[in-house]
């Protein structure tokens, strides 16, 4: 069977997963009786995700401005900027057992479940900011660290008087530091940009035989936690997260631990470029390897999760509506791939 959404009244206390000790951090959400099954709205204007390295200034006012209202909502309202984290670490820390499988922990991460939660996650979060700003054509800004223009942390983020902005990073990361995704520790720039742009190609094209290589393990219901994950959920995607995570901060926070990632904006841009790899990847990719890219099992496809609503509704959705990011809404500015053919 599918894994079903959690129980929120049932959410308990979660764990650092970087230490195995409980976390003195309540990340359950609010409670509601009311839950709706989600219908995707009709889409009257696309939505583009740019590059966050491209953005104009206007942009980068704009979701500083949303990120800004996000952070002075009430903070027991499910949209505000600590809500929205703590999504992350109730789902990703344990704090929901699987319902009906005793103490068995609900994850997210590690499994199929890993790109079709986050992609939810973030539709929700950037209809909330558009909500905020009133602008519903908002769209959140991808870290575009696959292409070499992109793979320094995004200016927007590194300016401390921004809403967009984390003290805790890693500070010798900053800006101009080139994102290393091999976690090589190699310090030569031009070195890091060719390994990273094989990276990209090992794990978006060369490495994957079937469609469980690319998207992570089948996780049931009943499933134990990390079944294995994806390609790039294992490479890339946490590369970054283990970059730019503090060395000062006792657990790697903010983005290097599970718990505290969503705290750091820079999180939503990572994941937006995390979610732009598995759309290049559906729709985009040569498929010769991977003739059939769809996973047809109904426990895949019926899986779900519960999220609050940018007008703070719980919904119940599911990964069969989360496949096709043009249904959603959104798309994403094209972008050279120089990964694509790079067979060093
Ligand atoms: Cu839910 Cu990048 O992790």
């Amino acid at each position: 069977n599918p894994i079903k959404p959690p129980e929120l009244d049932k959410c308990g206390v979660a764990t650092n997963l970087n230490n195995n000790t409980p976390l003195d951090i309540n990340c359950c959400p609010p409670l509601s009786q009311n839950i709706v099954d989600y219908r995707l709205p009709p889409v009257f204007q696309m939505k583009i995700r740019p590059s966050a390295h491209r953005v104009s200034p206007e942009y980068i006012f704009k979701y500083n401005m949303a990120i800004d209202r996000m952070k002075r909502l009430p903070k027991d309202d499910p949209r505000s900027f600590m809500q929205q984290a703590n999504i992350h670490c109730a789902y990703c820390n344990g704090a929901y057992d699987q319902p009906g499988q005793g103490t068995l922990d609900l994850q997210v991460h590690n499994s199929w479940l890993f790109f079709p939660f986050h992609r939810w996650y973030l539709y929700f979060y950037e209809r909330i900011l558009g909500k905020l700003i009133g602008d519903p054509t908002f769209a959140l800004p991808f870290w575009n660290w696959d292409n070499p223009k992109g793979m320094t942390i995004p200016p927007m983020f590194v300016d401390p008087k921004s809403a967009l902005y984390d003290e805790k990073r890693n500070q010798a990361n900053l800006p101009p530091a080139v994102v290393d995704l091999g976690m090589t520790g190699n310090t030569d720039p031009l070195q890091v940009v060719a390994n990273n742009l094989t990276i990209m190609y090992n794990e978006m094209i060369r490495g994957n035989s079937d469609v469980y290589d690319f998207m992570g393990n089948p996780y049931r219901e009943g499933t134990p936690v990390n079944p294995g994950p994806g390609a790039s959920e294992r490479g890339s995607h946490t590369a970054v997260h283990v970059w730019v995570g503090d060395p000062r901060q006792p657990s790697g926070e903010d983005l290097g631990n599970f718990y505290s990632a969503g705290r750091d904006p820079l999180f939503y841009c990572h994941h937006a470029n995390v979610d732009r790899m598995w759309s290049l990847w559906q729709y985009f990719l040569p498929s010769n390897k991977v003739p059939d890219k769809r996973i047809t099992d109904p426990d895949f496809l019926n899986a779900a999760f519960l999220f609050y609503d940018e007008n703070a509704q719980l919904v119940r959705v599911t990964v069969k509506d989360s496949l096709d990011n043009l249904r959603m809404g959104y798309d994403f500015e094209r972008i050279d791939l120089p990964w694509l053919d790079y067979r060093p």
